[in-house]
């Protein structure tokens, strides 16, 4: 069983702050689209005592020693956390399980949905089939008087090192661990993740939008476009990051369809386990 860190006080109630994206393009503040949005819902430690007890399910889990409730075994992986299967559907990309830095996956277009800004820049494109859904869901959610917007998809391992190294120089690196995955541990290199917001709020990535009807109609329906939400409120201790209502990954449909109705993060399907270490800096670096 492969177990992989994660500082403590991650699992409180996020503040949500509304803040706005600034709009640029293509420097690390673009991408604190973001940092901004998300590095200012700050953990304020409330939140933790739900996670304490010796809880019937506490039991059920131990009995399991440690196993998926799926009974799913993780991805293989090289010894460097590798995953030996980058392009696959289903693939667990967290900090753990790595996508190797030369990855880029085939076939990425740019999927026929809204987008609050002009041109091709990387960040419009999806891999095909997780574009073709996300075409599907947008048309589907308007039918419903719901407009979605994407904002950002693809990144590259070099885009995303410039982001992630955007992000620490602004908020520092411990922060910056808690909304910004480092190269090759980002969703978004795989081609199957798009952040998706609304004009309610702005376009920004912000929490404030798990609040909308927007946010809650993706909630509700992603998964039968083969999508989820997948940094939820109340799964931070188990994904590592903080709350992201705006962040789809493409799974496909039986697996959104399972996870949907388990209530399950990608982590708990394969039986990741972390461990919870108090904070001295010294984490994750
Ligand atoms: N915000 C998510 C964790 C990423 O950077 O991929
Ligand atoms: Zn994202």
């Amino acid at each position: 069983m492969k177990k992989w860190m994660i500082v403590a006080g991650m699992s409180g109630l996020l503040v949500s702050t509304g803040c706005a994206n600034n709009g640029n393009e293509e420097s690390g503040a673009d991408e604190a689209e973001e940092a901004s949005s998300d590095a200012s819902g700050k953990n304020n430690g409330e939140g933790q005592e739900e996670t304490e007890g010796d809880t019937e399910e506490n039991a059920e889990e131990a009995e399991n020693d440690g196993r998926s409730e799926a009974g799913e075994d993780p991805p293989e992986t090289e010894e460097n956390g590798d995953l030996e299967n980058p392009s696959a559907i289903d693939a667990l990309i967290n900090r753990e399980y790595h996508l190797p830095s030369d990855y880029e996956p085939e076939n990425l277009v740019i999927p026929d949905v809204a987008f609050p800004f002009e041109g091709e820049p990387q960040k419009k494109y999806m891999r095909e089939k997780a574009a073709d859904q996300l075409e599907n869901m947008f048309a589907e959610a308007q039918e419903e008087d719901i407009e979605l917007s994407a904002v950002s998809g693809y990144r590259s391992y070099d885009r995303q090192e410039s982001i992630f190294a955007a992000n620490a120089e602004e908020d520092g690196e411990e922060e910056a661990n808690k909304y910004s995955a480092r190269a090759g541990e980002s969703e978004h290199q795989s081609g199957l993740a798009m952040d998706v917001s609304a004009a309610s709020v702005g376009y920004s990535l912000t929490t404030d939008l798990g609040e909308t009807e927007e946010g809650e109609w993706l909630e509700e329906n992603a998964h039968e476009y083969g999508f989820v939400v997948r940094y939820p409120e109340d799964k931070t201790d188990i994904t590592g990051y903080q709350y992201e209502p705006w962040h789809l990954r493409y799974v496909g449909k039986d697996l959104a369809g399972t996870l949907h109705e388990n209530d399950w993060v990608m982590e708990e399907y394969y039986g990741e386990e972390l461990e919870e270490e108090s904070s001295n800096g010294e984490e994750d670096k």
